[in-house]
């Protein structure tokens, strides 16, 4: 690819993952540019992150489902990521099940973050999934999404171990450390892959 591969990144939250991706752009270890980032709620702090960075930002019509993501509304997110020429689009905290429309507009071209070791503990809250269930390890894993939910095949994992007093919050405040190291890496081994 001669110009620098775009990025389309779509989150729900805090955006910690889209900043350790910025971050690795800044720094040079990334040879990338976010195109977009695109949230479906419009108070998060994502797209605050975003806005101080100079990069567009666009809120997502989910047409007022609070968790379902319309067929319609992901086919238009697919049009409008072909308008912003994204290349690659990497789901950081994005709460929403992404599903044909997309996927079709963006074969094998979307990454997403969860925080365990897939196929162990998919869904809402993994961390707390993984203390309740006194797993001795866990972690965050890198994937290729598909229309499951977190069962797209897997890039890269990184390990975390399960400490005895280990709260929820206190074991997905370590995995992020390990999200932001992980995800930036996986991003850039797919870039130099794609032709
Ligand atoms: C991250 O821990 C990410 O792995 C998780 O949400 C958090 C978002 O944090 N994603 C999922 O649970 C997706 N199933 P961030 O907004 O600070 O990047």
């Amino acid at each position: 690819m001669s110009k620098l591969p775009k990025l389309g990144i779509m989150g729900s939250g805090s955006g910690s993952n889209c900043q350790s991706i910025y971050d690795a752009i800044q720094s040079g270890e990334l040879q990338a540019e976010i195109a977009v980032v695109m949230s479906d709620n419009p108070d998060a702090y994502i797209l605050e992150r975003a806005k101080a960075w100079g990069v567009p930002v666009e809120v997502i019509n989910c047409d007022g489902f609070k968790t379902k993501f319309p067929e319609e509304c992901q086919a238009a997110v697919g049009a409008r990521m072909k308008e912003y020429g994204v290349d690659l689009i990497c789901l950081a905290g994005f709460m929403r099940l992404v599903k044909q429309p997309l996927l079709n507009a963006y074969p094998d071209r979307i990454l997403n973050i969860h925080p365990s070791l897939l196929p162990n503990f998919p869904g809402l809250h993994a961390w707390a999934q993984a203390v309740e269930a006194k797993a001795l390890e866990s972690g965050c894993t890198v994937h290729y999404v598909d229309a499951g939910m977190d069962t797209g095949p897997i890039l890269g994992q990184a390990v975390v171990p399960v400490l005895p007093d280990d709260t929820a919050e206190s074991l997905h405040a370590r995995i992020q450390v390990q999200e932001h190291l992980l995800y930036p890496a996986i991003i850039k081994k797919v870039l130099n892959e794609l032709v």
